[in-house]
């Protein structure tokens, strides 16, 4: 099994250059980070309907749920510390968590529910922040990922043969035409909901695998809702204007996976590779073998994004349940997952490298970048040098912020960065709640280090290992 170079091993942002230099990875790297430089620049985006916002710096909290919510979907004192975190971190917009428009929408049986009993608490959250941040709340319906109890109870958007087979699939569970009428109706309650506990934008989840992404790719889907370009962003066209008419005032975002892979598997040397998926739907944003990006899609839904009057967009890809690697390169993956099938740098660059191609294609749109916590030393090196070359709008922070959430505070006050802090992409945020814990930075936060789950974390990981001997 192929070992990468450790980032934290490279003694400054010159040898991470000689090292990217070396792997043929066009990443820039600024040597030196001013703090008063262009992350500190101010961005404002406008929205066709709601106006313009202006987001005081360049760092993003991307939306990081924490499968800690209440059995009926409300937030509880894990989930309003994250919050609190948030809004002490310095970053200039918080791009609040995935939030169920319906209960049985919901990606773990903690996820939070933007239904009428829990609309107060959820407004709760805003009232953490501080007011001089940016913020919104992301929407979604899990789709195919639906478990809102112990067992998944999978609603997807069209069949898909490898996937079918991997969930035991029996061919009936894809949501009808009538049910996806009825959910347009709990996503314009829920944005009603988000506009009316003061947050600035709602997020029309459009990535990761789960309902909305899977139907953006429904090719193989007969009805309203499937087919070509024009049935497959219905859904997502209905419920914006739906919103913009209910309420006008507030901003809509949208968060999409710009590109898709294949799933992929767990070779016999325990490495990812392409699992065989003839006769599957070709993946949104991928060439048709599904194993590398073609960005004519993605650019043709950003041009209706602008039409429908949308200025903030933040770039993801792939899905955290196939093709994690591409999403949220790590050195060390979940224990349930694969070992990294490329140098995880190369998951970081594909990621910049999208985020800048669409941007370049779409000046009106205000990008928030994802994918950069693997940069970890060298995280503010980087976004310095791709914000300079105009890459993206905004840095994104995924899981750092959960094992550092003052780093953009202290890179914008021209702090040193506390190393020992520094997310090293251990994964145990992604394995604990896959074993049914609380999502947290277990190795580095000593909240979640001192809790009892922590034992029973290191115990499901040991399992996992025997298993896959
Ligand atoms: C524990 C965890 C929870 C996440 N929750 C969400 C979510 O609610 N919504 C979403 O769009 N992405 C979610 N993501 C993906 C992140 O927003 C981000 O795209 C990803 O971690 C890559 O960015 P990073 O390298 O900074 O971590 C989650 C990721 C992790 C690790
Ligand atoms: S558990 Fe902590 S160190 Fe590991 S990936 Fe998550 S945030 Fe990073």
């Amino acid at each position: 099994m192929t070992r990468y170079t450790q980032i934290k091993k490279l003694d400054g942002p010159e040898a991470l250059r000689d090292h990217l230099d070396r792997i043929g990875i066009g990443l820039p790297v600024s040597d030196r980070v001013d703090p008063s430089g262009v992350l500190a620049d101010s961005v404002t985006f406008t929205d066709g309907s709601a106006g313009e916002f202006t987001i005081p710096n360049r760092f993003a909290v991307l939306p990081m749920e924490g499968w800690d919510g209440t059995t009926d979907g409300a937030p509880t004192d894990l989930v309003r510390r994250r919050w609190s975190r948030f809004g002490s971190s310095g970053c200039g917009l918080v791009w609040g968590e995935a939030t169920a428009v319906h209960p049985t929408g919901r990606a773990n049986p903690n996820q939070l529910v933007l239904d009428e009993r829990n609309a107060e608490a959820i407004a709760g959250l805003r009232s953490l922040l501080d007011p001089a941040q940016v913020s919104g709340l992301q929407l979604t319906h899990s789709g195919r990922w639906c478990r809102p109890v112990a067992d998944p109870v999978p609603r997807p958007a069209q069949p898909h043969p490898v996937l079918d087979a991997r969930q035991h699939l029996r061919g009936d569970e894809v949501m009808s035409d009538g049910e996806l009428d009825e959910l347009i109706e709990a996503y314009v309650a829920a944005a009603i909901r988000v506009a009316d506990a003061g947050f600035d934008f709602v997020d029309v989840k459009c990535c990761h695998g789960y309902l909305l992404h899977e139907l953006l790719g429904a090719r193989d889907r007969s009805g309203r809702f499937g087919g070509d370009f024009e049935g497959r962003t219905r859904f997502f066209r209905t419920v914006v204007e739906r919103i913009r008419a209910e309420r006008p005032h507030l901003a809509v975002a949208v968060r999409l996976s710009a590109f898709d892979f294949v799933p992929f598997r767990r070779g016999a040397d325990g490495v990812g590779e392409p699992e065989p998926s003839a006769g599957a739907p070709v993946p949104f944003g991928g060439t048709s073998d599904g194993t590398s990006i073609d960005l004519d899609e993605p650019n043709r839904f950003l041009d209706l994004v602008g039409e429908l009057g949308i200025g903030l967009v933040s770039t993801t890809a792939g899905s955290p349940y196939t093709n994690p690697h591409i999403q949220r390169p790590a050195y060390f993956p979940p224990s349930d997952g694969y070992q990294p099938p490329e140098d995880p740098l190369v998951g970081v660059a594909r990621q910049i490298a999208a985020t800048a191609e669409l941007r370049a294609a779409h000046p009106n749109l205000t990008f928030v970048g994802s994918g950069y916590s693997y940069l970890q030393d060298f995280l503010p090196h980087v976004a310095d040098a791709v914000a300079t070359v105009g890459g993206t709008d905004l840095i994104g922070l995924g899981r750092m912020i959960l094992s550092y959430p003052d780093l953009a505070a202290d890179v914008l006050q021209g702090r040193p960065m506390r190393r020992r802090a520094i997310c090293r992409t251990f994964s145990d945020c992604t394995t604990a709640p896959r074993g049914g814990l609380v999502s947290g930075c277990y190795p580095l936060d000593d909240f979640y280090n001192e809790m009892p789950e922590r034992i029973e974390l290191a115990a499901i990981k040991r399992r996992l290992r025997e298993q896959q001997r």
